[in-house]
This record gives C-alpha cells, structure tokens and sequence, in this order.
C-alpha cells in the first residue's frame, strides 16, 4: 500500500499569531484560560475547583473525608477521566449512555446519579458533538444537586467565537495528539470569572523555555507533520510494537505550567482550524455516503443534528454488530483507510482502569452496545477525492 490515510489529526503550525488570530479564536470574555500539561491535567484542576467550591458552600455536611466526593462520568469514554477523578481525589460514579447509539447519558440518568456527595458532572464532548441537552437542562441538573457542570472539549476546541453556546462553570481543550487543535501536549482549563477566587492562577503562570528546548519542541513538531502525510503514514505503521492511537489507563501525572513555546502557536493553530472550510465538506459528505448504506448509522438518539457541527474531529458511524465493525475496520485498513473503533470497551469493562468491583457489575448495556459496534472514519484535512471514493468501494 502505497498511501495510507491517517485516521485523526491535522499538520502543527509552529508560528506565532498577530492580534487578530487570538482575538477571534483564544480570548474569551466570561472564562479565564488557565493553561497546563494536558487534558486530563486541566480536567483534574476543574475537578478540584469544583470541590472547593462544594466545600466553600456552608450549607454543605455532605462529605468530610478525602475521596468521599463524586463526580459523575460517561460509562462509554477515554481512561482520562477515570484518572483525573484519580488525580482530584474523587469517586467516579459512572453512567449509562441513554441509547444504545449514544456515547451521551441522558438527562434523567445524570439526575438519578446525584447524591448530596456529588461535586460535579463531567459533559463530554465526542469528536465533535456535545451531549444531547439543552442549557436549561444542564442548568437543572446543577440545581438538583449536580452543582457544577465540567464541559470536556477536548475533542472539540473552544473557540471564543463559539462562547455563547459554552455551557460549563469550566471548559476543558487539550493540544495532545491528534486534538483538533494539537500542539503535541498540553492543555487549557476555561474557568466562569465568578470562580476565580477558587484557582491559583499565578501558579500556572506559562513556562519559560530555552531556545535549546523550543527548537528541541519544533523539530518533534516538524517530524511529526512528515509522518502524518498519507504517503509516510503507511510505512509508520509497518514499526513494529508502535501501537499508534491505542488508549490504556495512565496514573495521575503532577499538574504543571504549560510552556511559553506552545503556548505562542496556540492561536495561530486554532485559527487555521477553525477558518478551514474544507473540514465541513467532508462531514455533509460522508453523512451522505453512511445514510445510502441500510446496514450503518449514525450515532446518537437526534441523528443528523448530531452531525451539524462545523468540523468533526473523526467521523462516528455505527455498525450492524461487532463482527460486522470489526470485519469493516479490516476492509477499511486494507484500503489505506485509517478507522478506529475508538475506546473499543466502555470504562467499567477496561481491566486497567482502577473502578470498585461494584461499579463494574452495573448495568452499562447502551454504552456496551454502542462501543461494540463503533468505528470512525477519517474527515481531516489530507481527506480528498480518492479517500471518498476508497470509503465508497469499502462500503459498495
Ligand atoms: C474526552 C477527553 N478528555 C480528556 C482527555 C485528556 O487529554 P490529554 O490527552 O491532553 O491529557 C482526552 C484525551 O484523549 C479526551 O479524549
């Protein structure tokens, strides 16, 4: 095979923005960016802040030992959140998916899974779409005991421009591998000014770099934009013991400043992205080609709404059965298609994710069902005519 299409991601830029790039996509009016490690590190810090704000509240008796705290997460999601529930100190309580097509719980499972112990709810965003609720309803999910809602864009970045429909008292982005908007790690925790007072913002004030570390950064970078291409991905994947794009528990790491290195290219990579048209083409087109085809469909309970973002990350699609996904994802690789299964099982199934035996024995059909049956297709950037066309001969 000569050309391989990578499944997710999108070239690096390492150049500085001017005004008018951070303005429109990375300076926020009601959230303050607090920036750090990683995702699941900014995920973490919203956890805490959550909790000190739980235990500001006078009227509140509920927990007084470490760890009794909980925060509610998606059955069917990455590790990542187990280990930024870790890393705070909390106790996941995990939650169903509301439909076997969903990665989302519904409204009336997260209201069923608050306790007066609940500090927040984790929202997460999947490659694109958020969780299907209105505002309202998130606002009355915090007002029945839920208290804080964390909305995790890691999967989707939080443009400024896109403010008025944020719906979290924090949002999370992370610059890690294959994020829409990637700077090979990192992350950015946008925290509601009211809750200021709870953050230590000098703390996390941006690292300085050496010039030996941020021309050691961009050539990581420059490597890293050269394998990606279609043409080198293919023989990246001949390495043996490479393992690229598998997802597996890590510990908690410490929570630290982000560098100034990638810190000055956040803006001009956001606002690339986010003024690449092309992206949207590809998501009404491979809509069109999932819906000619009886045997898939899209996720989630609204389907095409579901769909109606700018950009997606990766395309999501649902097969008949797991024989039947796992049988396309050989077909697809095979054609120098790179698909994904995702997180292949959902969180109380992954053996190296440390949850309560009880936990595990709960009853997680929909996000079962819908992690045996998920695969993604590729929608970035180097996505062309030959890639449709290579997808359409798949799925004929
Ligand atoms: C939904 C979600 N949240 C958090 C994270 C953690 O981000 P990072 O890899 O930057 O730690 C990820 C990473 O895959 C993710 O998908």
């Amino acid at each position: 095979m000569s050309k391989y299409v990578r499944p997710v991601g999108h070239p690096i830029f390492t150049e500085r923005g001017d005004r008018k790039t951070a303005a429109s996509s990375t300076i926020y009016a009601d959230y303050s960016p607090c920036y750090v490690n990683s995702g699941t590190a900014a995920l973490q810090l919203a956890i805490e802040i959550a909790l000190r704000c739980a235990t500001d509240d006078e009227n509140n008796t509920s927990f007084n030992a470490a760890g009794e705290a909980e925060v509610i997460v998606p059955a069917y999601g990455c590790p990542d959140l187990i280990t930024a529930c870790i890393g705070a100190n909390v106790r996941p309580v995990v939650v169903d998916s509301c439909d076997p097509r969903s990665p989302f719980p519904g409204f009336k499972q997260m209201a069923a899974a608050i306790t007066p112990k609940t500090v927040a709810i984790m929202a997460v965003n999947f490659l694109g779409k958020s969780p299907e609720l209105e505002k309202a309803q998130w606002q009355e999910l915090r007002t029945l005991g839920g208290r804080h809602i964390i909305e995790d864009r890691a999967q989707a970045f939080p443009f400024a421009s896109e403010e008025q429909s944020f719906f979290g008292n924090t949002v999370i982005a992370s610059f890690g591998k294959g994020k829409p908007v990637s700077l090979l790690g990192g992350g950015m925790l946008l925290i509601e000014r009211r809750y200021h007072h709870l953050c230590d913002f000098e703390h996390y004030n941006p690292r300085a770099v050496s010039t030996f570390e941020r021309l050691k950064i961009q050539a990581k970078i420059a490597a890293y934009n050269l394998v990606i291409k279609p043409a080198a991905y293919g023989q990246l994947l001949k390495v043996p013991g490479l393992n690229i794009g598998a997802t597996s528990y890590k510990p908690p790491l410490p929570i630290v400043p982000l560098d100034q290195a990638r810190l000055s290219w956040l803006p001009a990579n956001a606002y690339r992205l986010e003024n690449d048209f092309r992206l949207k083409a590809h998501v009404e087109r491979l809509v069109r080609v999932v819906s000619l085809n009886f045997k898939l469909s899209l996720i989630g309970s609204s389907q095409h709404a579901l769909y109606d973002a700018k950009r997606m990350l990766r395309f999501p699609v649902l097969a008949q059965s797991k024989v039947h996904r796992d049988d396309l994802l050989r077909r697809f690789h095979k054609a120098g298609i790179g698909t994904s299964a995702m997180y292949v099982k959902a969180l109380p199934d992954m053996d190296d994710v440390p949850l309560d035996d009880a936990v595990r024995k709960g009853d997680f059909s929909n996000a079962r069902s819908f992690a045996d049956r998920l695969f993604t297709l590729p929608c970035h950037s180097d996505v062309d005519e030959d890639t449709f066309k290579a997808i359409e001969d798949v799925l004929a």
